[in-house]
């Protein structure tokens, strides 16, 4: 329902601010005559003055209404005489009065090239004679001309329409997922799993997907899914053929008689700079937190965010495009240094340079290296890209996409900060605990309703740090009502400053103000599945472990099992309690610990965090803790004795494959955890699908972009 609303407002929100000045308009066949005739009457000769407002439907200027007569005879259109007419009905010119104009000027009709009296500056007294093969040419230039505005309409719109028309397929078959999960579950067998197999299943190169690629050391890369890469191809390969295609070139052309370049580089460049227009509003959609398409679609942030970037890349190609089109067609009209000097076409530039500093700064390396600088430089280059396109467009009108554009962004921000005021400001308990995790307790409206799998963005309201939001997964508390908790590994940035911060305190503990944006994200439909598993990876699991006991809490029926890979068995501190809610249910939950023997007694340093000084005391202390440690694992095996305790690496292809062979029943798996291991999980799943002879669905949680 919020989702419909949101999507009413913002859509009326876009159109009251279109509708200002819209310059859309398809053109039609009719309009073209009266275009050709007026160019080409009105480069041959002058008949009236630049106030005159009858111009050639003034039957007492009998040389001008008789030679647009004559140019209007002879346009290969047959409505030509009437399109005229209609055009003159201002000025009630009637038919009788046009013919007898045409019949009189036939005999009068000069040569103007061959007339000594002819002056192109002065009113001309006589009327003209026009070559055929002229007039044909300027009925087929305008129509050349305008048809390809059209043609870059109808593109632009389809090239919007495709994702809007993928989202509302999508949506469907997420909707069917929960409310017919038995439909989705009968869809086995030979055809329905080599799709999926080979389609919407695997990471385009089978391979990696959640973990990064990385080549020539700096340049990472996330790999799609091979649906994901399907239908982003699908899109660029649509984009590329509507630029290219449906030029024509059209002589004599009254418009550019300069030649072919002047006038198919116009061509080109109206086309793309259009289809520009058409995609903007869509691609800044996409990138915004509150995207109605992600409540409709199920689809993930980070699907959208790749999509932005696809899109974002290719209207900078078709502006470059744009550009170098405006470039022939300025130097063939000897405009181009006095358009250079116009405001919008500099404001173009601006818009242009501004893009091609994004598509490069918003590549991997600098998300990667400092977050914060990327968004904020992203936010002010698109702020420039934006406006830079309204006023390069404003001038024909053509500025309604940027207004869109700019609705649909302020739309974002405005109910980001309604969804802060509606938490409030409200002070939370961060703990630091094992050392690695930073613990956020806080309590929260009755009326902000978490849900499993959901996440919210905290802003830390400290001096250093309060603008920046961060996504993190939210676990409704267990110990407390109205309470949620998050679980935030120590890493780089916000999070490093809080663990100095902490550190540092009594109990590593501190109340700290916060404020909160949320709960964004979709529910997943694995609740529907009789056998639900869960791989969840060191600080992966809130989001898993709050839809696993849903899911225990709501059916006795369903098999959950869970798994979950830590490190060392300090990590079990900071979930403790949440795990020991695992007791007496039906989830079976089993614990991975890689490096069993590392840091029990000295705090662990994580590995962002390490100086070599505290390594070498690590190192030291080891020996003299061996048997306290044997104690402290010991006393944690007999507390949660619930919990099986395999000690090594997990193989998360073996135990896919395994849990799909034994399945008695539709079987999910939700995975979030590192990169690889998700990968594993999900080419386990494309692999295994033929195992089993029910349906098995891959509900992968981990978001990155
Ligand atoms: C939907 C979602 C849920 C998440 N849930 C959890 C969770 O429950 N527990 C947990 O520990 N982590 C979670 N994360 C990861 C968490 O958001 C990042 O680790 C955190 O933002 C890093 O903050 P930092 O300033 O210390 O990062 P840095 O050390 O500066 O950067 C570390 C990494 O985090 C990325 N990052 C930094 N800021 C942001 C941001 N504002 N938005 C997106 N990515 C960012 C950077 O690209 C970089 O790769 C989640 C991420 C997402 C997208
Ligand atoms: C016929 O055309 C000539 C030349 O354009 C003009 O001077 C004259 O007035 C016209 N005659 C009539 C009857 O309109
Ligand atoms: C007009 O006169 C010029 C030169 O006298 C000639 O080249 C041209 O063909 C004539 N145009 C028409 C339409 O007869």
């Amino acid at each position: 329902m919020v989702s419909l609303k949101q999507a009413a407002i913002a859509t009326a929100f876009c159109l009251s601010f279109a509708n200002a000045e819209v310059a859309f308009h398809i053109y039609h066949e009719s309009e073209f005559a009266v275009m050709a005739c007026t160019a080409l009457v009105g480069k041959t000769a002058l008949y009236f003055s630049k106030t005159d407002k009858i111009k050639y439907c003034n039957v007492h200027n009998q040389p001008a209404l008789g030679t647009y007569a004559h140019c209007i005879e002879q346009i290969p259109y047959k409505d030509a005489r009437k399109n005229f007419l209609d055009s003159c009905a201002p000025f009630n010119l009637t038919e009788e009065q046009y013919l007898a104009a045409y019949n009189n000027a036939t005999k009068y009709l000069t040569n103007t090239t061959a007339d000594p009296t002819f002056n192109k500056k002065k009113i001309y007294n006589k009327p003209a004679i026009l070559s055929p093969k002229k007039i044909v040419g300027a009925w087929k230039s305008e129509k050349g001309r305008w048809t390809n505005y059209n043609y870059a309409h109808y593109f632009g719109m389809v090239l919007m329409a495709y994702w809007y028309l993928v989202m509302f397929v999508a949506g469907l078959c997420n909707l069917t997922y929960f409310i017919a999960p038995n439909a989705v579950n009968s869809l086995t067998g030979g055809v329905v799993n080599a799709f999926r197999k080979y389609i919407t299943l695997p990471a385009t190169f089978n391979k990696s997907h959640a973990h990064h690629k990385q080549i020539f050391h700096y340049l990472l890369f996330l790999i799609p899914s091979r649906l994901e890469t399907i239908l982003v191809s699908g899109w660029i390969i649509m984009a590329i053929i509507f630029s290219a295609v449906k030029y024509t070139h059209d002589t004599p052309n009254v418009i550019w008689p300069q030649g072919a370049s002047t006038e198919v580089g116009r061509k080109i460049a109206d086309r793309t700079g259009l289809i520009v227009g058409w995609i903007v509003p869509t691609l800044v959609l996409f990138a915004g937190r509150n995207n109605f398409m992600q409540w409709l679609s199920g689809w993930s942030y980070s699907r959208f965010v790749l999509i932005h970037k696809w899109m974002s890349r290719i209207a900078f190609l078709l502006s470059i495009t744009h550009g170098v089109g405006m470039t022939f067609n300025g130097k063939g009209l000897g405009k181009y240094e006095t358009r250079n000097s116009k405001p919008y076409v500099r404001w173009g530039y601006v818009a242009i340079v501004c893009m091609a500093i994004m598509t490069v700064q918003s590549l991997m390396v600098f998300r990667r290296s400092n977050y914060e600088l990327f968004l904020a430089c992203h936010i002010i280059l698109a702020v420039f890209f934006i406006a830079g396109g309204w006023i390069h467009t404003r001038n024909d009108g053509y500025h309604q996409w940027y207004i869109c554009a700019t609705a649909v962004w302020a739309f974002d921000r405005a109910v980001r900060l309604a969804r802060l005021a509606f938490f409030g400001l409200r002070t939370a308990e961060v703990r630091l605990v094992a050392n690695e995790t930073l613990k956020v307790t806080v309590t929260r409206p009755a009326y902000w309703k978490p849900f499993p799998g959901c996440h919210a963005f905290i802003h830390f309201v400290r001096p250093t740090c309060f603008w920046q939001s961060h996504p993190f997964t939210i676990v409704d508390s267990v110990a407390e009502t109205n309470t949620i908790t998050f679980y935030i590994k120590v890493k780089g940035g916000v999070t490093h400053g809080l663990y100095q911060y902490l550190s540092k305190q009594p109990d590593n503990k501190a109340n700290i103000k916060v404020t909160i944006e949320g709960p964004y994200g979709q529910r997943q439909a694995i609740q529907k599945y009789e056998n639900a598993v869960f791989l969840a990876g060191g600080n992966g699991i809130p989001g898993l472990y709050y839809e696993a006991t849903d899911i225990a809490k709501r059916s006795e029926k369903t098999n959950v099992k869970f798994y979950w890979v830590i490190r060392h068995y300090r990590s079990i501190e900071w979930f403790y309690t949440e795990l020991c809610k695992f007791k007496n249910t039906n989830i079976t939950p089993i614990i991975y610990v890689t490096q069993p023997h590392v840091g029990l007694t000295s705090p662990f340093i994580s590995d962002n965090l390490n100086s070599s000084d505290e390594e070498e005391e690590e190192q030291e202390k080891k020996s003299d803790v061996a048997e306290e440690s044997g104690e402290y694992i010991a006393a944690l095996k007999k507390n949660l004795s619930f919990i099986e305790f395999r000690e090594g690496r997990p193989d998360f292809y073996q135990i896919v494959a395994e849990e799909i062979k034994e399945a008695n029943g539709p079987i999910g798996f939700a995975s979030c955890a590192h990169g690889s291991m998700v990968d594993d999980a999900r080419r386990s799943v494309a692999d295994h699908l033929g195992d089993s002879k029910y349906r098995v669905e891959l509900f992968e949680q981990i978001q990155a972009w």
